[in-house]
């Protein structure tokens, strides 16, 4: 069984010799006595043409969608006047037809894949990932895979895989847990990230390390979550912040260039966090498109408008012309995002009508050039605690770009650099300090006697976000080495000395043996391959994924287990 060519490496070449070809019919129509068939295989799609009075006809005739066959004939421009394309101006005359395999009929018609419910898809996953696109997306990631392979193995650094089954790595979310069999009542959990042990691999004298590395963490599923992911995970040892951002820079478009033929500009741009969210509402702002707020607090502060007048923050944008049935959408979505609720006024010559319109007089001249609005052009207004106000009204401000298309206009591509991020932040509800990043970000210097007094969220960390087209495709920062600045962070998001041996024993024995500079950082690799193939879920990049459900529905994972395998692991279900 031996094929000349896959479909899609046929070329002029071939032109008038006998080819053999396998792959599955797309389709198969019988015209006139003549069957046409589609053969497709991963790279192409070609017609093939079955004479009547052929020796192939008979197999040809067996042939249905999906079967899986060879076909041997003479490789031929097309009759002239059903010329297209350079591809599809071949065709093949079969002279012999192989039926490799049958198949049941499909569950879906391929061909209309994407409009098919993405239950059934991910249900009969091995069809769906027939279809050219799934296939595309999926060469593009491995491209991406080996792109990234050869930088890093140039730039010198090592790959290492780190284990599974491992104790817990506090980034943020819930742990899976595995039970063990060896020691009831004992669990491993499944890494949140290889986070400790790649900072272990630099006390180890490692020097340079990498890894795809798949990450485990249950919590709420959205479009570009997946309970089950992967990081490109790196770490370098003796470098500092600008260090490890040149590196990056260069990767990303070393993968760029290699896989899309895409110059991304360098130096990316950079926003620090507290700029990210005061002038975008996020800390991963879509700089595809302007749409920037501007900060109106002054001019309201200690006025009559109450709901502005104490706030501690007024933060609006200019709009197009908007419908009142838009706004109202607008400010379902402020609202959902923290706002108490979305004020706004259209310009209507030299004043404006509508909204809060009659509340301001004394600001009318101020707004109108503060904001240059056009006649007929919203302000949207966000006014409450800073943080607050600015995040409502960036999700309004991305409910405004998908509304008129606004990142179509822009780069195909934007990347920056989001800094500075605190190093803690207050949790309300648990009434404590807790990280931002994670547990093992070192302070900025200048910062680090700030821990244990009143001004802990001025400190900076020395972290950094990685952000494509609004996403966050990655995350990292320089790694505290000095053991007792990692107590100061232990404590100060209040983890008492007994606590952080309890969890971390390990690790702070490993700090105090000779641990060098070091940082690094982790990429999403499906987020970052979604938005390189243009999709718009990390589903569209993997495999077989999880659904919002977080379930595998072909394999039908989670599923429940034998009482005899509870009893082998020592555990017992709670009865509802
Ligand atoms: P962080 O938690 O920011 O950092 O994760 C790094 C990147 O991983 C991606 N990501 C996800 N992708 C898909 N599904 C998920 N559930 C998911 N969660 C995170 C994001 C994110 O930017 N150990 C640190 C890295 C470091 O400090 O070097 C870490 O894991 O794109």
């Amino acid at each position: 069984m031996k094929r000349t060519a896959m479909i899609g490496h046929l070329s002029p070449t071939h032109a008038g010799q006998t080819v053999t070809l396998q792959g599955w019919v797309n389709r198969r129509r019988d015209l006139g006595g003549l069957i046409f068939l589609e053969l497709r295989d991963r790279s192409g799609l070609i017609q093939v043409q079955v004479e009547p009075n052929s020796p192939a006809f008979a197999q040809a005739d067996r042939l249905r969608a999906e079967y899986v066959a060879e076909i041997e004939g003479a490789y031929q421009l097309r009759p002239e006047n059903q010329r297209k394309g350079l591809a599809a101006d071949y065709e093949v005359i079969a002279l012999r037809v192989k039926v490799l395999n049958t198949a049941k009929t499909p569950a879906f018609e391929l061909e209309k894949g994407a409009e098919v419910a993405e239950d059934i898809r991910l249900k009969y996953r091995y069809l769906d990932l027939r279809r050219p696109e799934m296939q595309r997306a999926l060469m593009l990631r491995s491209r991406a895979t080996a792109a990234v392979t050869a930088f890093l193995d140039a730039e010198g650094f090592v790959a290492v895989e780190t284990p599974m089954l491992t104790k817990s790595t506090p980034e943020g979310a819930r742990d899976f847990l595995v039970p063990s069999r060896l020691n009831p009542g004992e669990f491993y959990a499944l890494p949140q990230s290889p986070q400790l042990f790649k900072q272990l691999l630099m006390i180890a004298g490692f020097d340079r390390y990498y890894q795809l590395a798949r990450c485990f963490r249950d919590e709420d599923l959205r479009a570009d979550r997946q309970p089950d992911f992967t990081q490109l995970d790196m770490e370098m040892s003796f470098v500092d912040q600008e260090d490890v951002l040149e590196l990056q820079e260069r990767l990303l478009s070393h993968v760029f260039k290699t896989v899309l033929d895409v110059d991304l500009p360098l130096p990316f741009s950079r926003l620090s966090y507290h700029d990210a969210i005061d002038r975008y509402g996020s800390d991963k702002p879509d700089l595809r498109f302007g749409m920037e707020f501007m900060d109106v607090t002054d001019l309201f502060s200690g006025g009559e408008f109450a709901a502005f007048a104490d706030a501690g923050a007024v933060k609006v944008l200019v709009a197009p012309e908007l419908t009142r049935k838009q706004i109202d959408e607008l400010e379902r979505v402020a609202k959902q995002n923290g706002a108490r609720g979305l004020a706004w006024a259209r310009r209507n010559g030299d004043g404006f009508t509508g909204g809060i319109s009659k509340f301001l007089t004394q600001q009318t001249a101020a707004l109108l050039e503060q904001t240059g609005v056009q006649d007929g052009g919203t302000l949207l207004f966000a006014a409450g605690e800073w943080k607050r106000a600015a995040t409502a009204l960036g999700a309004v401000r991305l409910s405004l770009r998908d509304l008129f298309a606004l990142a179509s206009a822009g780069p195909q591509f934007h990347v920056s650099w989001v800094t500075d991020f605190p190093q803690l932040e207050y949790d309300e509800d648990r009434a404590s300090w807790t990280y931002m990043h994670h547990p093992f970000t070192a302070p900025h210097p200048d910062d680090a006697g700030l821990f244990g007094t009143g001004r802990q969220s001025e400190i900076r960390a020395q972290a950094y976000d990685l952000v494509l087209n609004g996403f966050e495709i990655g995350g990292g920062s320089i790694r505290i080495h000095d053991p007792a600045v990692q107590q100061q962070m232990f404590a100060a998001i209040g983890l008492t000395p007994e606590e952080a041996r309890r969890q971390f024993g390990f690790f702070l024995d490993a700090l105090e043996s000779g641990t060098p500079p070091h940082g690094g950082i982790a990429w999403g690799f499906d987020r970052l391959v979604m938005v390189m193939a243009g999709a718009t879920s990390i589903r569209e990049v993997i495999a077989f994924p999880k659904n919002n459900r977080g379930a595998d529905l072909m394999a039908l994972a989670p599923s429940p287990v034998s009482a005899a395998q509870l009893t082998e692991l020592g555990l017992d279900l709670l009865q509802d």
